[in-house]
């Protein structure tokens, strides 16, 4: 799988994709991740990417021109199956959104910044518009990384044990059950006992009712869902 991140602030993916299992994931050659900073694709000595609102109004928009350039350069070279665009008025990012992402081939992601971009981006090159939750934040970066890593993570092969994506919470809609490490009794507060047992079917079952306790004691409105 390939994503193409376009955004005008590109630093801010650079920790972020140098980490942990997006890291991993890109040294074993399943995942190719690669940045795109706009103002590479703006034109003038200012390499200006963003400009005032038509109509007045505070705060900057991206300009159609870089982007379109960047996106058209990207589409030159293979097909994108998504170009999605980080903004809190779009999708609310699921899990079930990320499953079906996992399994595309070549994804870009525009992150916006500002007040947003010359929203002819959006009508004639956006195909899927995500937010990450009713908040808004200073720009998309962050947006896409969590995007990015929700995805990521379910791509076979990325994670050494792939069931482990497979129990994360919110797959069949349902939370995680409790976990537990060493010492199996910490000043008293003890591990269940059935943990301890060695009993594959029996704390399988465990697992399960726990997770179908805490589902409906928490997020009640997941068990509703088909
Ligand atoms: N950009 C700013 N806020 C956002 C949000 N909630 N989701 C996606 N992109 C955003």
């Amino acid at each position: 799988m390939r994503i193409d991140i376009i955004t005008g602030l590109p630093n801010m993916l650079d920790s972020f994709l140098n980490q942990s299992i997006v890291k991993r994931a890109q040294n074993k050659g399943l995942v190719e991740i690669i940045v795109h900073d706009l103002r590479d694709y703006a034109t003038g000595k200012a390499r200006q990417i963003d400009d005032y609102p038509f109509g007045g109004g505070a705060g900057m928009v991206l300009m159609i021109e870089p982007i379109a350039k960047c996106i058209r350069k990207l589409q030159a070279e293979r097909h994108y199956d998504e170009i999605i665009y980080m903004t809190p008025d779009g999708q609310t990012f699921h899990q079930r959104m990320a499953n079906r992402l996992s399994l595309l081939e070549n994804l870009i992601i525009l992150c916006g910044h500002y007040k947003g971009v010359d929203h002819r981006v959006r009508e004639h090159f956006v195909t899927l518009e995500i937010s990450i939750g009713d908040y808004v934040i200073s720009g998309g970066e962050l947006a896409a990384a969590v995007v990015t890593d929700a995805i990521v993570r379910l791509v076979p092969g990325v994670l050494s044990d792939e069931t482990s994506a497979l129990t994360d919470s919110f797959q069949d809609n349902l939370l995680a059950p409790p976990v537990y490490t060493r010492p199996a009794d910490f000043e008293g507060w003890k591990v269940p006992e059935i943990l301890l047992s060695g009993h594959e079917a029996k704390i399988a079952e465990w697992r399960l009712q726990q997770s179908i306790e805490r589902t409906r004691a928490r997020r009640p409105d997941l068990l509703q869902e088909d």
